[in-house]
């Protein structure tokens, strides 16, 4: 490091330090914050919590500060919630209030200062997206129009499994295939595509940027750059790549889906509306002015991301579970067996006669939540919230995970029991229609995806189970489920050898 950046640098955090203490002495006085550890000047909380704020960590600190409590990290304000009650207050009483997003150094690279759906704030710009993707993703109509493909592709998986030897000897990482399905369910859906094998070079770029771009936004180790503008030269070269990898990938978007879609929209008739694909719709809305050409790759970005990876993670953590509790594998089996016979395959409308393959993925989703803290909120302005103040701008983490494993709610909630879901807890579903599950959030920032992964979920789980048996490796009683958050992820650290032994009906 050069020493006039470090001159600078000392300089700054001395001039910090004293503007932090004014600072917080006029805030102290006029809010009545939420409690929590007792902040230093400049780097607040920071070096007492340190930088993995996952789940488990902030399930901690609840237990120690209560159901609301505050992090000041560097320069943010962090809130925490961890109760039903207060969940409801941000989610559904005061959703409009608490319904913005935070940004940070590393997501304003990667959705453009917002310019995207999922990230952006609460206002005229998400309204309109939101509505501009909900015809052509967010529909009854729209499931009905591709769970043929859904069912195609997870057909694909079994053949492909079936034909692989190993797979039910050594055993294979299957997590690698069920990637390629869920790129092909979802590119059906925007770009009417689809790729033929894991070696397509397309979808082996496309898949490299994805989860480079997921690394990077996801990883704790730029915190220090986010929280403490001061340190943030140092952050220099995180934002390089950062930004390379934004570019790479949304090029791709372009040059290679939405382009040729253009070109064939010029060249072939469109008005057969059950013909379009999602980016028909999009850039309908672009050519009427609604949206930009940027925004148009910023919608593809964020299905690349919101749609392709949290239901990836979730069908690999009910594989995982199954595998570990094969009474309940075998059991699901019968039902599938029982209720659909041995000549057919399971498909989108049984999905209804299958309550415990409903049960089985509502658990899943609830031990093993994709995204354990929702999607960060944001409060535009000063807000009170538990009788608290809660100063504008600061983060608001709903921990949903806890809120749906927290033994003061939950009968055993650290056992994989998907009978919960058909006896105490019957009534529960995954819309959010309970504050102590909302896997998919509930209120105007909920996941509208729910329609989508609901059914891919029963399509792909069903398959696999209908058509396997799915077995540890050789020598191995279990298959290791250790689990890696990020900022607001959770998905499984290993991918895991499966044995898939083919049935035989
Ligand atoms: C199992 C799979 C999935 C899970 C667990 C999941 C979960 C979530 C959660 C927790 C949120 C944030 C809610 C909040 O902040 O209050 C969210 C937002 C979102 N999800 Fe999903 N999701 C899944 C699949 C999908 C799919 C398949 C799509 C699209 C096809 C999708 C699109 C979105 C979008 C666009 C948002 C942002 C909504 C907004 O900010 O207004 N998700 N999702």
């Amino acid at each position: 490091m050069d020493l006039l950046l470090l001159e600078k640098t000392l300089l700054g955090l001395f001039l910090a330090t004293i503007v932090a203490i004014v600072v917080s002495k006029l805030r102290g006085k006029r809010f009545r914050l939420p409690p929590g550890p007792l902040p230093v000047p400049v780097f607040g909380n920071w070096l007492q919590v340190g930088d993995d704020l996952n789940h488990r960590n902030l399930t901690d600190l609840a237990k120690k500060f209560g159901d609301i409590f505050l992090l000041r990290m560097g320069q943010r304000n962090l809130v925490v919630v961890s109760s039903p009650e207060l969940a409801k207050e941000v989610l559904h009483t005061q959703g409009v209030e608490f319904g913005s997003r935070t940004r940070n150094v590393v997501f304003d690279i990667f959705t453009g200062k917002g310019q995207d759906m999922v990230f952006t704030v609460y206002g005229e710009h998400w309204r309109k997206m939101r509505r501009i993707m909900t015809v052509p993703f967010f529909t009854n109509k729209v499931v009905q129009q591709y769970r043929t493909g859904w069912e195609f592709e997870a057909a694909s998986v079994v053949e492909d499994v079936k034909k692989n030897p190993e797979a039910a000897t050594n055993g294979i990482v299957l997590r690698r295939r069920l990637q390629l399905l869920m790129y092909n369910n979802m590119y059906r859906i925007m770009f009417d595509r689809r790729f033929d094998s894991e070696d397509d070079p397309l979808f082996v770029k496309l898949k490299a940027l994805n989860g480079e771009r997921s690394r990077l936004a996801q990883s704790f180790e730029y915190n220090y750059g986010d929280f403490i503008p001061i340190l943030r030269p140092f952050l220099r070269g995180y934002l390089k790549i950062c930004k390379e990898v934004k570019e790479r990938r949304l090029q791709l978007f372009k040059d290679y889906f939405v382009d040729e879609r253009k070109k064939l929209a010029s060249t072939k008739s469109m008005s057969n509306e059950g013909l379009k694909c999602a980016i028909d719709h999009i850039l309908d809305a672009q050519q009427k002015g609604e949206i930009n050409d940027d925004n148009v790759l910023y919608i593809v970005e964020n299905i690349n991301v919101a749609a392709i990876e949290t239901t990836l993670w979730s069908i690999e953590w009910a594989i995982a579970e199954l595998v570990n509790h094969p009474e309940i594998q075998r059991k699901l089996r019968i039902e599938l067996d029982t209720v659909l016979g041995p000549a057919h395959q399971i498909t989108e409308p049984d999905i209804q006669n299958l309550p415990y393959l409903q049960a089985v993925i509502k658990e899943t989703l609830r031990l093993r939540m994709a995204i354990p803290l929702l999607v960060p909120h944001m409060n535009l302005h000063d807000a009170k919230l538990g009788g608290y103040d809660i100063p504008a701008e600061s983060k608001i983490l709903v921990n949903a995970w806890w809120l749906a494993n927290n033994p003061a709610n939950w009968k055993n909630p650290e056992e994989y029991r998907p009978e919960r879901f058909l006896e105490e807890e019957s009534k529960v579903e995954a819309n959010g229609n309970d504050f102590r599950y909302l896997p998919f959030g509930v209120g105007r920032r909920s996941c509208p995806g729910i329609i989508l992964a609901l059914p891919i979920l029963g399509i792909t789980v069903g398959r696999l189970v209908q058509n396997f048996e799915l077995l540890p490796p050789p020598g191995q009683s279990k298959i290791d489920t250790t689990e890696k958050g990020g900022q607001f992820s959770l998905h499984i650290l290993k991918h895991s050898t499966i044995v898939a032994k083919p049935r035989s009906f």
